[in-house]
């Protein structure tokens, strides 16, 4: 947790944004996996999180803006609870340590706002996720549960896609933190894959590293030799001498800040020559796409530039052909980069995905395109101090997508379809970085990992 002044600024600064109403927030519950008392890994929401910094099940939490009064809502342990789970510090405590006294029983939560409905007072809130709230916000404000999504609050939500999207010197040194702990992971992996082995032993020496530092994966780990499949998690493949293994997992640290990093190594102790050469392609896209970082810049447009050093690439070794910005502005990359080159990151790893891509990743002037490949990137906007994105370009060579473009008979003057026939059963190749956007430019965050071919190979032998 933070000192108390951050969180009570960050509500003060809310309040200066919505100017009127009440902001209602759930937390979020246990979440049953096979049986009620059976639970996943508990996971407060991030928006809860960054509020009010409580990290327990169960929670609800009013903002009154023109009272002035942040309540959390939240019942204490029973006997029962205590003799299964042990004494937890009490939650008027844990409330005091985020600077809010008022705590009311959960049950007081709906006397709350139909108070405000009934002096006409607005309720905010932020889209739901989980199946439990949506059915609580339908219970408490008297909406259908099909109307609930389509009620979230677009001033609160831009409110908080405001703050989240800054993050503080403090936050930085919480990414740091996870960015560190991915790092180590990433590590493991690339010293760990043996031939042989199967997928998922690799990926599940991963875990341990996470939870050992405190805190947890921050999203499913990919770990595959078919990584082609953009979220291909793991299975019991069998990993070969020759194949490349593409590793994309990260950490989330003890508050919950994510790390999402991507390395691809080979199985064997050293790359082949195309796949070298494949690599060199993907590394200096990525290079291309950090030096191009600095506010003001439209994170598509860094998107596009990374697609135009892949075409390069792929022109110098025959597989596409023809002008790389027609290329590029044909869509004739996407043959092989299907995706968006990065995402916002914080505290989570898709940061405020569940507030929505519209506000998150672009604006009013701004829209997403549709296009395949521009569909798949999720930020598209000025980049901003502060700001913390992934870069992450990859090369990805899908045979159905291939077999599909050359039936319609696209692209035919940027892609050499015998030459590309040769990547049929390649794999895929992606290489991810976080990065700070500084005033100046940008910065990694943490300490630098391996990624040059020599690095890589000297870690495999
Ligand atoms: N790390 C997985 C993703 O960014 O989608
Ligand atoms: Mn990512």
């Amino acid at each position: 947790m933070f000192n108390k002044e951050v969180y009570i600024a960050r509500r003060q600064k809310l309040k200066r944004q919505l100017g009127k109403g009440l902001l209602l927030f759930l937390g979020n519950e246990e979440s049953s996996m096979n049986y009620k008392d059976n639970w996943y890994h508990f996971r407060q929401d991030s928006n809860f999180l960054y509020f009010f910094g409580l990290d327990k099940a169960g929670l609800a939490a009013v903002i009154d803006i023109e009272a002035d009064k942040d309540m959390v809502f939240g019942r204490e342990l029973t006997l029962d609870e205590i003799v299964w789970m042990g004494p937890q510090s009490s939650i008027i405590d844990q409330a005091a340590q985020v600077g809010i006294e008022d705590v009311r029983p959960p049950a007081a939560l709906a006397g709350v706002l139909s108070a405000a409905r009934s002096s006409g007072l607005p309720i905010h809130f932020l889209p739901p996720y989980r199946p439990e709230n949506i059915q609580k916000l339908s219970e408490l404000l008297g909406l259908s549960l099909a109307a609930i999504k389509g009620q979230a609050s677009v001033a609160f939500i831009k409110a908080v896609v405001e703050q989240r999207s800054i993050k503080s010197a403090e936050e930085i040194v919480q990414i740091e933190e996870a960015v560190n702990i991915t790092a180590a992971m990433h590590l493991a992996a690339i010293k760990g894959a043996r031939d042989g082995m199967t997928e998922a032993q690799l990926a599940g020496e991963l875990p341990g590293i996470a939870i050992g530092a405190g805190g947890n994966l921050s999203f499913p780990t990919i770990l595959t030799v078919n990584g082609q499949v953009l979220h291909n998690h793991y299975s019991n493949t069998v990993m070969k001498e020759g194949q490349l293994a593409l590793c994309d997992a990260g950490a989330e640290n003890k508050m919950h800040y994510a790390g999402d990093m991507t390395r691809t190594f080979p199985v064997g102790r050293r790359f082949t020559g195309i796949q070298k050469e494949m690599y060199e392609i993907v590394l200096s896209a990525q290079e291309a796409a950090i030096a191009a970082l600095r506010p003001g810049i439209l994170f598509r447009d860094v998107h596009l530039l990374a697609a135009e050093k892949l075409v390069e690439g792929l022109k110098a070794l025959g597989v596409m052909k023809g002008d790389v910005k027609e290329a590029v502005a044909a869509g004739a990359h996407t043959m092989v980069f299907q995706c968006g080159l990065g995402h916002m990151m914080g505290l989570d790893v898709h940061d405020m995905e569940d507030l929505g891509e519209p506000y998150v990743g672009y604006t009013e002037e701004l829209k997403k395109s549709t296009e395949f490949g521009l569909k798949s990137l999720r930020l598209g906007r000025a980049l901003e101090p502060g700001f913390v994105v992934t870069i992450e370009p990859g090369l990805y060579f899908i045979p159905e997508l291939m077999d599909l473009r050359k039936s319609e008979k696209k692209f035919f003057e940027f892609i050499n379809y015998d030459k590309l026939e040769g990547f049929r059963g390649f794999g895929g190749i992606r290489i991810e970085e976080d990065m700070l956007i500084t005033e100046t430019g940008s910065k990694l965050l943490g300490k630098p990992l391996i990624k040059r071919v020599e690095e890589i190979e000297a870690a495999r032998s």
